[in-house]
């Protein structure tokens, strides 16, 4: 790619520069100097591990995100929604436009030189892919638009082959992508859906997961990294029980691939889905890794062009892996963008990042402990940094849209996880998640909105 060289420029030397709005009054009928008067008081911040140490510098990273230094209702953005979806660096944004300007055409199609170059940016992303996750080759990356067609896709292909009475044993703390697909051939082909129990620390229960592993059981599709309780599973455990039973493993890397560096190999999985705009790529790109022999084994999914080998009237045959999984024109511009992502991501010590960011969660938990109008869902050693909780007398929607007053974002309601709201008897909760870019200064400005916050609801 003629401007691949624009990709990888990780590390500007310059400070980020937080925007800083007009001071507000915050919400209505908030005294918010005197709530704070009376709320725990900072405790005192040692500097990231990665910092220094590791050699990850959070505000020249955070200075490479745009969007960083807008301000929300007069405050400074605290954005604290990444596990929906991250924001994207410069980077990124540069490779877009250096594709849609200088060379964008179609893949796979042509001969002229723009669909020569294009095609070539597009594979080289899947190649980066596989350098990402240490998959064997390139051509065991599938694209797809994001996770959820990932998982749709192993679903039609097993669907072929599944018969009434079959199992598929997944866990209580999967995301509804890594549910319904499975809810859907359960209803469909007579197949039985057992459900791993989570224990009430967030962890998931392994031996009651191995218990569930029988005979029958076809696929166990777990998460590696919970979107709601930040737990993070062992999935090569997990691996090494499937394939003692001669079941395939599915891992949701939705979330792992941003905070677990993982390592398809050395997990063993048989597929490992994961979506482009977590990863700071774009919206509309994800896919997964699978294994040669299980991918071989699935039969094609969608119909139409490039997915071939041959078509006449009587008969069509199929391409080879990936390409047979990819039918019609594929999100050219959205791959080309999340390879300049993953470059860049790369670029980065990935263990001192997610250091960080667990340095974050653990300062905001040690500012909110004792007090008795929030708790806390998932506290699983070596968790990761999201925080998920309810707040005493307070519907999670209502704490999302005072926390936004004060210009911090997080997400609230059942995070696409409804199970696992069932399983710890809540209705909804609000959920912070820390990423790459965000400082210390973020995680005291939520903790200090959140007690503002509080006030609304006594
Ligand atoms: N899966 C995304 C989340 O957890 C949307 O918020």
């Amino acid at each position: 790619m003629a401007d691949g060289a624009t990709l990888n420029n990780p590390h500007p030397q310059s400070e980020a520069t937080r925007g800083r709005g007009t001071a507000r009054s915050g919400v209505e009928g908030a005294t918010p100097d005197t709530v704070l008067a009376s709320a725990p008081s900072t405790t005192s911040w040692s500097p990231s591990p990665a910092k220094g140490g590791g050699g990850f510098d959070v505000h020249a990273a955070r200075a490479q995100f745009p969007i960083l230094s807008r301000t929300v209702n007069g405050k400074p953005l605290v954005y604290l929604d990444s596990a929906a979806s991250a924001q994207k660096p410069r980077a990124v944004i540069d490779a877009l436009t250096a594709a849609m300007e200088g060379s964008y055409s179609n893949v796979h199609r042509g001969l002229h030189t723009l669909a020569n170059e294009t095609t070539e940016a597009f594979e080289q992303a899947r190649e980066t892919v596989a350098r990402f996750l240490n998959a064997e080759s390139p051509d065991q990356i599938v694209w797809t638009k994001g996770g959820t067609e990932a998982f749709n896709l192993v679903a039609a292909g097993l669907a072929q082959s599944l018969k009434p009475g079959d199992e598929i044993v997944t866990t209580q703390m999967e995301h509804h992508a890594n549910i319904v697909p499975w809810s859907m051939l359960r209803d469909r082909l007579g197949i039985v859906l057992k459900w791993a129990p989570v224990l009430d620390d967030g962890s998931l229960d392994m031996a009651g997961l191995a218990a569930l592993i029988g005979p029958r059981t076809k696929l166990v599709a777990v998460t590696h990294m919970s979107n709601v309780l930040g737990t993070v599973n062992d999935v090569r455990a997990v691996a090494d029980l499937a394939h003692a039973a001669g079941a395939l493993v599915l891992v949701d890397g939705c979330q792992g691939a941003v905070h677990c560096s993982p390592d398809v190999q050395a997990l063993d999985c048989d597929f490992y889905v994961f979506t482009g705009h977590k990863l700071y790529g774009p919206t509309g790109i994800g896919g997964m890794y699978g294994k040669r022999a299980a991918l071989e084994a699935l039969p094609p999914y969608q119909g139409g062009g490039e997915m071939i080998a041959t078509v006449t009237e009587d008969a069509v045959t199929y391409a080879g892996i990936p390409h047979r999984f990819e039918a019609g024109t594929p999100p050219i511009l959205e791959a080309i963008g999340l390879g300049a992502a993953l470059e860049w991501f790369m670029a980065f010590d990935r263990q001192a990042v997610a250091a960080h960011e667990r340095a974050l969660y653990d300062h905001v938990v040690a500012r909110l402990s004792g007090l008795n109008w929030l708790r806390i869902i998932g506290e699983a050693p070596g968790k990761g940094a999201i925080l998920t909780f309810t707040v005493e007398g307070a519907h999670a929607h209502d704490v999302a849209q005072i926390l936004d007053r004060y210009g911090v974002a997080v997400r609230a309601g059942l995070h696409c996880a409804e199970p696992l709201s069932k399983r710890f008897g809540i209705t909804s909760s609000a959920r912070a998640s820390f990423a790459l870019y965000n400082t210390v200064e973020d995680a005291d400005a939520f903790v200090d909105a959140l007690i503002k916050a509080r006030e609304f609801f006594v």
